[in-house]
């Protein structure tokens, strides 16, 4: 099959054969309609975050496709089904295999090719909004990034859990973007301070700039908020104002998806699971979509990256191996 490869010297990316993978037990082979790219598939190029022990180096996280074969002791699904996945590396190619426990239908409205867009997302999404904070509806959230990947389907999320949603975003072209989404409260971190405009206001903040934002996000708290943190874009070592954090009993949480086991308390599979039951519904009512910003050839994986590291890129990028 032709893959995406990285050259370890240039870090240039290539298309190449490379052998089609086998599903081993418990997995499936999806012959990939569009691949997601994430912001970690820039660090893992870079070689600052290698998949977990036993994964394709192939880069990817995220699928949609149709189901070509399954491997030993697999149930519930068919050769043939439309589905979309969430994996731990892999995507950038023909085919990948899945764990079938990380498996979603397309959800109802939405392409097979667009629900590429989904699976990072939705997991990312619900298990730390939902699961991990415990979002209340009337609550406020404050998503850093509102035009990420992330923060374009947890505008929406919060919208439709009845939340008031808080972005910070770097432009008005990406301002004006999360408005149309639902947001709220839109603040260009580039002219104004979102700690000060949001002292003590925020009951959940969805963090992905890590240390630069520590102290503000603290200040922006509420009485009894959660801050979780996904991403240290901002850095990793920060000053926490332990005395703010007891005085208003804030939590601090930090978590990932992709070194989650595959089952069991606190997995992937456990994740997916609340996604279907939980975020697809809200995709079938129309009231959460895929937001795309461009899809492209996978021989393109270069440009897709620089075009997501772009102040130009709202959403997701895709890439389809099928694409002429
Ligand atoms: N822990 C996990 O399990 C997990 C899973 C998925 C993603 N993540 C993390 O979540 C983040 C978003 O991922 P993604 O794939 O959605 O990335 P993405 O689409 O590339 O978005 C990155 C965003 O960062 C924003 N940004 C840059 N500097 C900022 C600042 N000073 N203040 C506020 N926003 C700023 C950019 O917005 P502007 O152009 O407006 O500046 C851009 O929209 C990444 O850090 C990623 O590593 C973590």
């Amino acid at each position: 099959m032709r893959a995406i490869v990285v050259d370890e010297t240039t870090q240039d990316l290539r298309l190449e054969d490379v052998p089609t993978p086998t599903p081993s037990s418990g997995e499936v082979l999806v012959r990939v309609a569009a691949a997601g790219i994430n912001r970690a598939d820039l660090l893992q190029r870079r070689g600052l975050y290698p998949p977990p022990p036993g994964v394709s180096t192939v880069l990817g996280m995220e699928v949609s496709g149709t189901i070509e074969a399954l491997g030993p002791a697999v149930s519930g699904w068919r050769p043939g089904d439309e589905v979309c996945a969430l994996i731990a590396g892999g995507g950038y190619a023909q085919y990948a295999v899945v764990p079938a426990t990380q498996l979603l239908p397309v959800p109802d409205g939405v392409s097979i090719v667009d629900s590429a867009a989904l699976p990072e997302v939705a997991c990312t999404v619900w298990s730390n909004i939902e699961m991990e904070a415990r979002l209340q509806p009337g609550e406020t959230l404050l998503v850093h990034g509102g035009g990420s990947g992330i923060g374009t389907h947890a505008i929406q999320v919060a919208k439709a859990l009845g939340a008031t949603v808080a972005v910070t975003v770097g432009s008005e072209a990406k301002a004006a973007r999360c408005r149309k989404l639902g947001a709220d409260i839109v603040i260009n971190y580039r002219e104004q301070d979102f700690a000060a405009q949001l002292a003590g206001r925020v009951d959940v903040i969805l963090d992905i700039m890590g240390a630069k934002y520590l102290s503000g996000n603290v200040s922006a708290l509420a009485i009894g908020g959660r801050l979780v943190i996904i991403g240290m874009q901002g850095g990793t070592e920060g000053t926490l104002n332990i005395g703010a954090l007891i005085g208003k009993r804030c939590k601090v949480i930090g978590t990932n998806v992709r070194n989650r086991p595959l089952t069991g308390p606190g997995s992937k599979a456990q994740i997916v699971t609340a996604v279907r039951n939980r975020v697809w519904p809200l995709i079938a009512e129309g009231l959460v979509q895929p937001v795309i910003s461009a899809r492209l050839p996978l021989a393109e994986a270069a440009q897709g990256q620089d075009l997501l590291n772009s102040a130009d890129s709202v959403g997701k990028v895709l890439l389809l191996p099928e694409a002429p």
